[in-house]
C-alpha cells in the first residue's frame, strides 16, 4: 500500500479555482478520517498558462500523472480569450483519452424535493447512476474537413465504437448495479445508427447474460430522455455512449438541482482517475463568489471513494445532506450563502 496518496489539483479557469478552494477546505476538515494521507500537487494548466506560453497539456504530463498520481481533482476549463477553447479540449479530453478513463460516472441524485422542477418527484424517485462511455464514439476526433471554407465543404466526424470499448463500459454498469437496485438500462439509437449501435445491442445482450440477477433493458435515447423527465424512478443504472451521455447528464443535472450540484468521475478502476464538477468554467459567475461549491465537493467525495476512503467520503456525504437540510446553500439552489460560506458550512459539518 502507498504511504501517501498523490492527488494532482488542476483548478483551471473561471469558477474552477473558487470551487476547488472549497473542496480543499473540506479535504482539510476530513483529514483525520483518512486511512492514508493525501498529498496535493497543484498544476497551473488552463487559459492563463496557455495565453502566456502556449502550453495546453505539457509533454510528459500524461506519463507523470499515470505513474505517480492516484487521482486528479479538476475544476473547470474554458475561457473566452482562447479561440475554439483548444486548451480545454487538449487538456480535458487529452486526460480522458490519454489516461484511458473509460468510465464517465455521473450520479443523478435528488437530495431534496425542492431542487427538482419535476412536479411531485421525491428524492427516492431521482436516484440514478449514469455510465457514459468516455474514450470513443463521436468524441474520438476521427474525421476532417474537405474543401474547408468553400461552398463545397464536407465535414466528417466518425463515430468510433469498438467491441472492447463498448464491452468494458457495459460491464462497469452491470457491476455497479449489483450494489444498487440491480437494474441496468442502455440508451442507444440502434434504430437509426444500425452499425454502431447494433454493436452496442449485440454486446449488451451478451454481457447481460453474465449478470443474470440484474434486470437488463434498453431504450432508444430519445425515449430515455423523455422517460428521465416523465418517470425518472424507472432508472437505476443508465449506460450509454459518449455523446448521448453528455446530453443525458445535463438533463440529469436539471432534474436534480442543476449543474451546481452535479459531480462526476472520469475513471479507470485502480488507476489514476479524474474527478470534476460537471458545470464547467461558468465565466459569467466567475470572481463573484456566488457559484455553488457542492458539485466540486461531491466530486471530491467520489475521488475519496476511488481511493478507498469510504469513511472520509461518508463524512462528506453527511455534511452535504446537513447543509441541504439547513439551507446553508448558494442562491442557485435557493440559499443565501456565498461560495466560501457554503464551503465552510460543509467543512464544519464534515468535521463534526
Ligand atoms: C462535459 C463537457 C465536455 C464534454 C466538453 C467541455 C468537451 O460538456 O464534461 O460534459 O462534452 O464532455
Ligand atoms: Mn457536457
Amino acid at each position: 500500500m502507498n504511504k501517501t496518496n498523490q492527488v494532482a489539483v488542476i483548478a483551471g479557469d473561471g469558477v474552477g479555482p473558487e470551487v476547488i478552494a472549497e473542496a480543499k477546505k473540506v479535504l482539510q476538515a476530513i483529514k483525520p478520517t483518512l486511512k492514508t494521507p493525501i498529498e496535493l500537487s497543484e498544476f497551473d494548466w488552463g487559459a492563463e498558462r496557455f495565453l502566456r506560453d502556449g502550453t495546453t497539456l505539457p509533454s510528459g504530463a500524461l506519463e507523470d500523472l499515470r505513474d505517480s498520481f492516484q487521482a486528479i481533482l479538476f475544476g473547470a476549463l474554458g475561457d473566452k480569450r482562447v479561440p475554439e477553447q483548444i486548451h480545454a479540449r487538449d487538456i480535458l479530453l487529452g486526460l480522458r483519452f490519454g489516461l484511458d478513463l473509460y468510465i464517465n460516472l455521473r450520479p443523478v441524485k435528488l437530495l431534496d424535493e425542492r431542487f427538482t422542477p419535476l412536479k411531485g418527484k421525491q428524492p427516492a424517485d431521482i436516484d440514478l447512476l449514469v455510465f457514459r462511455e468516455n474514450t470513443e464514439g463521436l468524441y474520438a476526433g476521427v474525421g476532417g474537413n474537405f474543401k474547408k471554407n468553400s461552398s463545397d465543404e464536407i465535414a466528417i466526424n466518425e463515430d468510433i465504437n469498438t467491441r472492447k470499448g463498448v464491452e468494458r463500459i457495459l460491464r462497469a454498469a452491470f457491476v455497479a448495479a449489483y450494489g444498487r437496485r440491480k437494474k441496468v438500462c442502455m440508451a442507444d439509437k440502434a434504430n437509426a445508427l444500425t452499425y454502431a449501435h447494433g454493436l452496442w445491442q449485440r454486446t449488451f445482450a451478451e454481457v447481460a447474460r453474465d449478470y443474470p440477477t440484474v434486470e437488463a433493458s434498453h431504450l432508444y435515447v430519445d425515449v430515455a430522455a423523455m422517460e428521465m423527465v416523465r418517470a425518472p424512478e424507472r432508472f437505476d443504472v443508465l449506460v450509454t455512449c459518449n455523446l448521448f451521455g453528455d446530453i443525458l447528464t445535463d438533463l440529469g443535472a436539471a432534474i436534480s438541482g442543476g449543474l451546481g450540484m452535479a459531480a462526476s468521475g472520469n475513471i479507470f478502476p485502480g488507476r489514476c482517475s479524474l474527478f470534476e464538477p460537471v458545470h464547467g468554467s461558468a465565466p459569467d459567475l466567475a470572481g463573484k463568489g456566488i457559484c455553488n461549491p457542492i458539485a466540486a465537493i461531491a466530486s471530491l467525495k467520489m475521488l475519496l471513494d476511488h481511493l478507498g476512503e469510504s469513511s472520509a467520503s461518508a463524512h462528506i456525504g453527511r455534511a452535504i445532506e446537513h447543509v441541504v437540510k439547513k439551507n446553508l446553500l448558494t442562491a442557485d439552489v435557493g440559499g443565501k450563502l456565498s461560495t466560501s460560506q457554503c464551503g465552510s458550512a460543509i467543512a464544519d459539518a464534515a468535521q463534526a
